[in-house]
């Protein structure tokens, strides 16, 4: 076990991320591309992308990564694929902290892609190649080593919490879910002794197809982290009202819908966190006492009060969200009478911990640029004081 050096607590709480990982390309124009034309662009830019990077990476800033007191060994650890073509990707990741061990090379595939045009008036226009993010090599090698090893190590060896996108095949993400929930490995075993499961952390975005929503496993889902589009899409699969929370720009009508959709029997065990753009963010953590459940938190002030660059927001508050829960379990799991990591938070805790995924978020929105914008765990808490 690592002693977090200083404040004498125990830092045990792990994070695996299991996502995409992208080779993002910036071509700047004068107009997006029309049919048939041939167009020059001004400017190029290759960035690090893909949801399940850019939040890896938010976790490890959020864990004090990217300043010389970066955490060590790393607090997060990313799986993903890329092609020969994305160790560069690998490094910046690596740089600010990400363990990246668990980030496979294709040998056939190439780094999944996105091409953006972004053109005078900054809207922009992008081509998705999945790439290597749809290659099996990681499922491939779990499955041969559950075959030769009866079941111990387990896909993700020694993380209490596993954060999941949708920018992988659904096959990957459940087979991950499963290995978290259900796996043959023995159950953790809390710093007192006592059993803990692994939360799981989804940020399910893009959202699948209907049928698909309707099969998935939510009942194996501790937090789900969508935003306001995605819930209400959310709440009609499951057969909600159309038109409830109805996008009036309104707080009240976001809390309506992110406690029906809370309400909902696929969501039974699910906490929901909503974020809502400029107006903050929404969580409803289940298994509270009732009229106890809901928690908001305003968009922090931005600097120069306007947003330069939203891209990405949400994958900052997600990678800031997870490690302040991280925080938190190890909080708990310091105090005899908090056991395992299935304790709820009181309105305070959550709050608290909303507050700086917000404050992380809303300063990565006065920056152009995803990753490259993220604020370091020092820089947030400079602001909040
Ligand atoms: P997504 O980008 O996934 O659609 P949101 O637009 O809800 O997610 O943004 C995620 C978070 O980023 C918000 O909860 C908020 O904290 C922050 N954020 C986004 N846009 C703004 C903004 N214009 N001003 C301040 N904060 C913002
Ligand atoms: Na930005």
């Amino acid at each position: 076990t690592v002693a977090d050096a200083g404040s004498g607590s125990r830092a045990l709480a792990t994070c695996t991320v299991r996502g995409s990982i992208n080779h993002d390309e910036y071509f700047h124009v004068a107009h997006i591309v029309r049919p048939g034309e041939t167009l020059s662009s001004t400017f190029h830019e290759s960035r690090v992308g893909g949801k399940g990077a850019n939040q890896a990476v938010a976790v490890a800033l959020a864990a004090g990564g990217g300043e010389s007191s970066g955490s060590n060994p790393a607090k997060v650890k990313f799986y993903g694929t890329i092609g020969h073509d994305g160790a560069w990707i690998r490094e910046r990741m690596r740089e600010v902290g990400v363990g990246v061990e668990g980030i496979l090379v294709s040998e056939t595939e190439l780094t999944g892609r996105a091409i953006i045009q972004v053109d005078e008036r900054g809207e922009n226009s992008i081509i998705l190649f999945p790439g290597a993010n749809y290659s099996t090599l990681h499922e491939d090698a779990f499955r041969a080593q559950s075959l030769t090893t009866a079941g111990t190590g387990g896909y993700f060896p020694h993380s209490t919490h596993l954060l999941l996108q949708n920018e992988i095949p659904l096959e990957a993400t459940l087979s991950a879910i499963h290995s978290a929930k259900v796996s043959s490995q023995p159950p953790r075993q809390s710093q007192l002794g006592g059993q803990r499961d692994t939360i799981v952390i989804i940020n399910p975005s893009p959202l699948p197809a209907r049928d698909t929503i309707s099969a998935f496993p939510w009942e194996k889902v501790d937090w789900l982290i969508v935003n306001e589009d995605e819930a209400r899409e959310l709440f009609e699969a499951f057969g909600g009202g159309v038109g409830r929370g109805g996008g009036d720009g309104k707080v009240e009508a976001a809390r309506e819908l992110v406690h029906a959709l809370g309400g909902m029997e696929a969501f039974r065990n699910t906490s929901v966190v909503c974020t809502l753009g400029a107006k903050g963010v929404l969580a409803r953590q289940c298994g509270v006492e009732k009229g106890m459940e809901i928690v908001y938190v305003p968009a922090a002030k931005l600097r120069g009060g306007v947003p330069k660059d939203t891209t990405g927001a949400g994958d900052c508050f997600a990678g800031y969200f997870v490690c302040e829960l991280m925080g938190m379990a190890d909080a708990h799991d310091d105090s005899a009478d908090k056991e395992g990591t299935d304790f709820k938070l009181t309105q305070m805790e959550l709050e608290k911990l909303l507050k700086v995924a917000v404050q992380a978020a809303g300063m990565c929105c006065e920056k152009s640029g995803t990753i490259d914008s993220y604020p370091t765990r020092r820089e947030v808490e400079e602001r909040m004081k």
